[in-house]
């Protein structure tokens, strides 16, 4: 079978490089891919914001299932246009991506449904705004409703810097892009864990856990990027956690998504909080994370290209997902200035050494092929992936292969993994 990922990330070049093992496939294409995923898979142009276009991609490849990876083009309805032509198609339907796309829609959703999460309130003006900001304390979280690439997210000290806040993204100061509701939510303290699952719309079969690091700074400080690591370990929860997990929030959240007309199939990425009021969902994502799924699929061993099949036709509960035991560990190595503004088409060099490293693989992100030299073309360029018995073993491998890497500038987290290390 064909498939087909939509993305050019790093999580698309770990989707790409587990399809490409799997038994079931003859030919990996990736729309538009990057220069690491050029060696897993034939990278074809495609713009991402164009439903159109990537319609009209799929249409020419006629693949066996197309994988959809990033959460804008789920969001525009991609899974929808392609079901309605016959084509086969992994990730849920813009309604139902509706619980990344829409965090008001996502907390009014776990309010009805009683699934556990922090006090809210979704405004549609700044005087509503400024109201309903007297009900909380600081530190306050205020969010902008849409997608905004991580930036969407404010954590304010004082009242007054909340109202400032949610005034910016009203006014379109902050993002550039005028937000039409903004939600406020109480701020919840705790250890994060990316909770991933697979869903065929109505069974659902959870990943192992992931913890990312959300800040650019080693101690978790500086602002917010994409993420800049991740690990995942068997001891990162416990099994009567994971079942409560899925008893409280993952089975209700796809049978609410069912009951209301809009049944959720894919991944359902639940960002959680583990308080000391028990685990509350602080975001959805309608899709695989990035670098969770970097650090996720090495450790994989049943046929993910399978699993994925067996969402789109309905039939996930005959299906069962293997893990190899022990961890796994992604290290970020990213441009100097990211998350702001920083240089683009510089050459990477040290990979083949970086890749004969023990269980390491090199996932790209933001890379491009420029004749026979890999240079940098994002802000987020390598995820240097490890897998081994124990997390201090993984983390390791990637840290002896990141030191064979180099290109101008290059950053990145030397702390990958402590809360793993130290519990
Ligand atoms: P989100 O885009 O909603 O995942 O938010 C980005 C990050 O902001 C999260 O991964 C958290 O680290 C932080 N965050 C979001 N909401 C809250 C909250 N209510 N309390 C504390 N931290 C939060
Ligand atoms: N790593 C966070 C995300 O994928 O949203």
């Amino acid at each position: 079978m064909k498939v087909l990922i939509l993305g050019s990330g790093g999580r698309e070049h770990a989707l790409a490089w587990a399809v490409a093992r799997s038994k079931k496939v003859t030919e990996v294409v990736c729309a538009p891919g990057n220069g690491g995923i050029a060696e897993v898979a034939r990278c074809v142009p495609v713009n991402l914001k164009d439903l159109e276009a990537m319609v009209r991609l799929v249409e020419s490849e006629q693949p066996g299932l197309t994988i959809v990876g990033p959460e804008l083009p789920l969001s525009l309805g991609i899974v929808d246009a392609l079901q309605q032509r016959g084509l086969r198609v992994f990730g849920p339907t813009g309604a139902a991506a509706m619980l990344e796309s829409s965090k008001g829609f996502a907390k009014q959703f776990l309010q009805r449904h009683n699934i556990p999460t922090g006090n809210f309130a979704v405004c549609s003006s700044a005087a509503e705004l400024e109201k309903a900001i007297d009900l909380f304390h600081p530190p306050i979280v205020v969010k902008a409703d849409g997608l905004a690439a991580g930036k969407g997210v404010i954590i304010c000290t004082s009242r007054a810097t909340a109202v400032e806040a949610g005034q910016g993204l009203f006014t379109g100061k902050l993002l550039g892009e005028k937000t039409q509701q903004v939600v406020i939510e109480e701020f919840l303290e705790g250890d994060e864990i990316s909770f991933l699952c697979l869903s065929d719309g109505k069974h659902i079969v959870p990943l192992v856990p992931a913890q990312d690091h959300k800040r650019i700074g080693e101690g978790d400080t500086g602002p917010n990027t994409g993420g800049m690591g991740v690990y995942s370990t068997d001891q990162m929860l416990e099994p009567s956690m994971t079942e409560w997990i899925m008893h409280h929030i993952a089975e209700p959240t796809i049978r609410g998504m069912a009951d209301e007309g809009t049944p959720f199939a894919g991944v359902l990425y639940c960002g959680l909080m583990m308080t000391a009021r028990g685990p509350q969902v602080l975001e959805f994502n309608a899709r695989f994370g990035d670098p969770e799924t970097q650090a996720l699929l090495m450790r994989l061993d049943s046929d993910l290209v399978e699993a994925l099949d067996a969402c789109v036709d309905g039939r996930l509960a005959e299906t069962e997902l293997r893990w190899t035991p022990g961890a796994s560990a992604c290290v970020v190595a990213s441009s100097a200035g990211y998350p702001g503004s920083y240089k683009t088409g510089l050459p990477i060099t040290g990979l083949a050494a970086a890749a004969q490293v023990p269980g390491v693989q090199i996932f790209h992100s933001g890379s491009v092929l420029a004749g026979s030299e890999i240079q940098t073309a994002g802000g987020r360029v390598l995820g240097v992936t490890a897998v081994a018995g124990t997390l201090k073993e993984a983390l390791a491998r990637a840290y002896q292969a990141i030191a064979e890497i180099h290109f101008e500038g290059m950053y990145f987290r030397r702390d990958i993994g402590h809360r793993g290390l130290s519990k």
